[in-house]
């Protein structure tokens, strides 16, 4: 087992509360946009989490009426996420190179992992064999080369992209109106590009121009 994954056992009862100064603002905001960001889900629709770690996400989707499917390869994980959401939910032990959900769902969505992908094309490509409507994830633009990634979910047949800032701090918890303040930027154009480039992290949602209407 490698230090990584040892790393996520032993955090995994209470992920969610330590990884998140502010967990009730950011996975809210988070599934608000799961839901918005390129066609809009419904209600009923089934979004399928991988590396869903302790499922903090799943909550705030299925209080929007969505149902939620988490994955993890990490069965301590699995278990907190079980322990939290009760039987409002589906979570399953899986590695996100191989799993497949059994039956199509609308969303997938991949949030602070979508490097462990083995090989990003093929992952894009499997997960819109089974994807009906959308794939959800976050990307540090600093770290990845973002054109790259858009050639690769175009290569996987997801040729329709909508990009957009997150502007909820991870580590740090605001006042409530700082806050809205800085969610507000995500769509300011110059001055979100110019946050980028010091913090904060994209939300990337793909899909099929021929998918169905997933809204
Ligand atoms: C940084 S955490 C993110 C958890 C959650 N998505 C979030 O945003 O809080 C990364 C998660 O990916 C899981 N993970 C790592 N490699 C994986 C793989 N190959 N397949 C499925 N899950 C994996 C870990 O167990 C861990 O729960």
């Amino acid at each position: 087992m490698s230090a990584k994954q040892e790393q996520y056992r032993r955090k995994a009862v209470g992920w969610s509360d330590l990884e998140y100064a502010d967990g009730a603002t950011y996975l809210d905001h988070r599934a608000d946009l799961v839901v918005r960001l390129g066609p809009p889900l419904r209600a009923g629709d089934e979004v399928l989490d991988l590396a869903c770690g302790d499922g903090g996400l799943g909550a705030f989707l299925v209080r929007r009426g969505l149902r939620y499917r988490g994955v993890d390869v990490t069965p301590e994980m699995v278990a907190e996420a079980r322990r939290r959401l009760g039987d409002e939910a589906v979570v399953e032990v899986g590695d996100i190179d191989t799993y497949v959900p059994p039956g199509p769902v609308a969303a997938t969505t991949v949030f602070r992992a979508i490097y462990y992908a083995r090989d990003r094309r093929t992952f894009f490509s499997r997960v819109a064999g089974f994807t009906t409507g959308k794939l959800v994830f976050d990307l540090n633009p600093r770290q990845y080369d973002v054109d790259g990634v858009l050639a690769d979910l175009r290569a996987a047949g997801l040729d329709r992209t909508e990009l957009r800032p997150f502007f909820v701090p991870q580590r740090i918890s605001l006042p409530r109106p700082a806050g809205a303040a800085l969610r507000g930027l995500e769509r300011s154009g110059p001055i979100a590009r110019l946050l980028l480039r010091r913090r904060f992290t994209l939300l990337v949602a793909a899909w099929r121009s021929d998918a169905r209407d997933v809204g």
